[in-house]
């Protein structure tokens, strides 16, 4: 089927083909809110010139703080939903802009917190899954290799791309509530094979030793790859956890939505991965990712509040915090964002008992990025993520320091960040 966007408007042929279901939908047999979702898709389809839709396994949503979506984003969730659009296929949410239950001890602002909480309820209203987390993979929405998604988050596309090898491009938020609505997406970019090979081969040729190394390497990459397709080779033992640090931080310096790991993810042993004529990058030593660290610190040495868990972090990064910590006080404040469902296991286990016990706690539903860390008092911040100090300078106001865990936990029990081979 050939269709032009507009009836009657000067015509922008396209060869997108529609299912008679896809074109139901589109001429608003199935309500006003499924036509509005197909608009958007087919606009999309159009844009990047996809031949057809597909089917998507799950949705995972962006934009639900806020702080970032204001009253015209909550206005216009509100209207799409009040014309009856619900969700096709399961769909989870990002983070918010505040724990949903903690918001009250944590010092949010009631007026912050009612209008948090219209834009979960309009989301509710949808039937999506509302479980605030950017680690929709470790509670549940964990898609299978080869399945096509449409997920908004940009770590989580990173990860659902390049270590579960399912296929998603990374959706806006209204793009993918569009995507949700009608259980599609428009094939192009990261759902066809031929974009999925890697132009830039990054040959690692020294030990990483903790996260931030992982992260830093991630910042650097992403700086050079843009939106390319890395391809490394050297990091055959690199853990989930590891891989989650470096795809979060090559996404947020770049926009790298896909990356293979020769010997550990999925798609890397595809004979014809690589792509004929890729360029080659070299990093001989740990000390070729200082310029990470320079760009993502500031000069600060008293910390208000040591953040890990961006993106959110599992069980086992809990238990590396609290191991850490040694039953050692903390003088700063202490934050873990972790899904609500971790945060159970975290407690099932005696883990939150105790972080607590040390002054630390695990925090839900939310991300420091797009909460209003200023009106909560908080000034500076130390974090073992590069995504995170790459982003809260910028979205918050508050100076940084990145480091190693340990240096975090360091600053975490001390109050400030440690010299150099004190940590
Ligand atoms: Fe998640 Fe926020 Fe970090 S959405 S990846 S915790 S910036």
């Amino acid at each position: 089927m050939r269709i032009s966007q507009e009836p009657g408007s000067s015509p922008m042929w396209t060869e997108l083909t529609l299912t008679p279901e896809e074109r139901a939908m589109l001429n608003g047999e199935m309500g006003p809110g499924a036509r509005q979702a197909m608009e958007i898709v087919v606009a999309l389809g159009h844009i990047y010139n996809a031949r057809r839709l597909t089917p998507v396994e799950s949705v995972q949503i962006a934009g639900v703080s806020y702080h970032n979506l204001g009253q015209a984003g909550l206005e216009f969730l509100t209207d799409w939903a009040d014309q009856g659009a619900r969700v096709r296929v399961p769909t989870t949410l990002n983070p918010a802009g505040m724990d949903l239950e903690a918001w009250r001890e944590l010092g949010f602002s009631e007026n912050f917190a009612r209008h948090q909480w219209a834009v979960i309820e309009a989301y509710r209203r949808f039937g999506v899954h509302t479980t605030c987390t950017c680690t929709p993979y470790l509670v549940g929405n964990r898609p299978s290799g080869g399945s096509s998604v449409a997920w908004a988050e940009s770590s989580a596309v990173s990860y659902a791309n390049s270590v579960l090898g399912a296929r998603t491009n990374r959706e806006g938020g209204p793009s993918a509530l569009a995507a949700a609505i009608i259980g599609r997406t428009a094939a192009y970019g990261f759902h066809l094979d031929e974009n999925r090979r890697a132009t830039l081969r990054i040959d690692v040729h020294c030990p990483l030793r903790s996260l931030d190394e992982f992260g830093a390497l991630g910042y650097w990459v992403g700086q050079i790859a843009r939106q390319r397709v890395p391809y490394f080779t050297g990091l055959e033992t690199v853990t989930e956890t590891e891989l989650k640090a470096l795809g979060a931080a090559m996404a947020a310096s770049g926009a790298v939505a896909l990356y293979h790991v020769a010997g550990v993810t999925p798609e890397a042993d595809r004979p014809d991965i690589l792509a004929p004529g890729h360029d080659v990058i070299v990093v001989n030593s740990a000390d070729d990712l200082r310029p990470a660290y320079v760009a993502l610190n500031s000069d600060v040495t008293e910390i208000d509040l040591v953040w890990f868990g961006c993106p959110h972090a599992s069980l086992e990064e809990i238990a590396t915090v609290v191991r850490q910590l040694d039953g050692r006080r903390v003088r700063s404040a202490l934050w873990i964002t972790a899904a609500r469902q971790i945060r159970e296991q975290a407690a099932a286990a005696g883990l939150l008992a105790a972080l607590e016990t040390c002054g630390g706690r695990v925090v839900s539903d939310m991300c420091a990025v797009v909460a209003p860390m200023r009106e909560l008092g908080f000034r500076t911040l130390a974090t073992p993520s590069a995504k995170g100090a790459y982003y809260i300078p910028s979205h918050t106001g508050l100076a940084v320091r990145y480091g190693s865990p340990a240096q975090c936990v360091e600053a975490a029990v001390s109050g400030v960040w440690p010299s150099p081979g004190l940590e």
